[in-house]
């Protein structure tokens, strides 16, 4: 630090030149993405995002954790709603307690790349969920995952609301720069929604029927497709600049 004179008063300044802040390696980003989801699931950082709706307190967003393995009331909760929305999810398959369980165990809390989120009413009646899957770090992007209604009778309008606050977050701790989405291309009110939230539409991805005795799975087609696909995603984006220009 040194002292200048300037007209009479005394003004501080740094001798030296501002540090310039590196920018994070790939690597660092999803090591330190995987860091915040993990000491959340485990419990050690403890969030609950609220949700406003019109300025008002409305409903919060709390993260699933391992406090929630086994717990019934919860994988009841998501069992009913995947059954209920079946047709929106890329495979349809008899949904049951104990594979719900597993599914939530494993492939939500045990898999460092995805972190699920319950909406919750001011009473804790869940209502719903939405989350974040799959990063693209040289993008600094990752994925929504599984939004859900799963109560139609509380709430109105608490998906956009609730999405748009789980994308600050997103945008702001995460650091993401954009986030992406696929949603079947004839889901007219996830669309909505997205929409609503500032996603815009990127591309088609046609999709192929793969069928067994015990599955139904829609799975994304080879670059090289040519022919009629009976159902597709649309793949949406929604960059970190747009959000905050139209958050404002
Ligand atoms: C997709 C899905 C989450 C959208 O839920 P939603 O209930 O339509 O979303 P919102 O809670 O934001 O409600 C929007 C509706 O409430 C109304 N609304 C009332 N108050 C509102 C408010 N303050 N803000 C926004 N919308 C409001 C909107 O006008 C809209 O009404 P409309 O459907 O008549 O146009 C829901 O349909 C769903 O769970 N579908 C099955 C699963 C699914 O498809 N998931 C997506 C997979 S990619």
């Amino acid at each position: 630090m040194s002292e200048e004179k300037s007209s009479g008063s005394v003004k501080k300044t740094c001798s030296s030149k501002p540090v310039e802040q590196r920018r994070m390696t790939d690597q660092e980003f999803l090591e330190a993405a995987y860091q915040v989801f993990a000491a959340i699931k485990q419990g050690k950082k403890k969030i609950a995002l609220k949700v406003h709706q019109d300025s008002l307190h409305t409903a919060n967003l709390k993260p699933i954790t391992v406090k929630q393995i086994g717990d019934q009331e919860t994988i009841k909760a998501l069992a009913t709603w995947r059954k209920k929305h079946a047709v929106w999810f890329p495979a349809q398959f008899e949904v049951t307690l104990e594979g719900t369980g597993k599914w939530l165990e494993n492939q939500v809390i045990g898999t460092k790349d995805r972190l699920l989120f319950m909406i919750y009413d001011l009473d804790d009646t869940p209502a719903g969920h939405m989350g974040f899957f799959r990063f693209t770090p040289v993008e600094r992007a990752c994925e929504i995952d599984n939004i859900v209604r799963g109560r139609t009778d509380i709430l109105p309008g608490t998906m956009t609301s609730a999405l748009n606050t789980m994308l600050k977050w997103g945008f702001g701790t995460l650091g993401l720069d954009a986030l992406y989405l696929r949603v079947f291309s004839e889901n007219k009110r996830a669309v909505a929604l997205y929409k609503r939230c500032g996603f815009e539409p990127v591309k088609l991805i046609p999709l192929l029927k793969e069928e067994t005795p015990s599955m139904v799975k829609w799975v994304e087609a080879p670059e090289d497709f040519t022919g009629e696909a009976e159902r597709s995603y649309l793949q949406m984006k929604l960059d970190k600049k747009d959000f905050i220009a139209t958050s404002n």
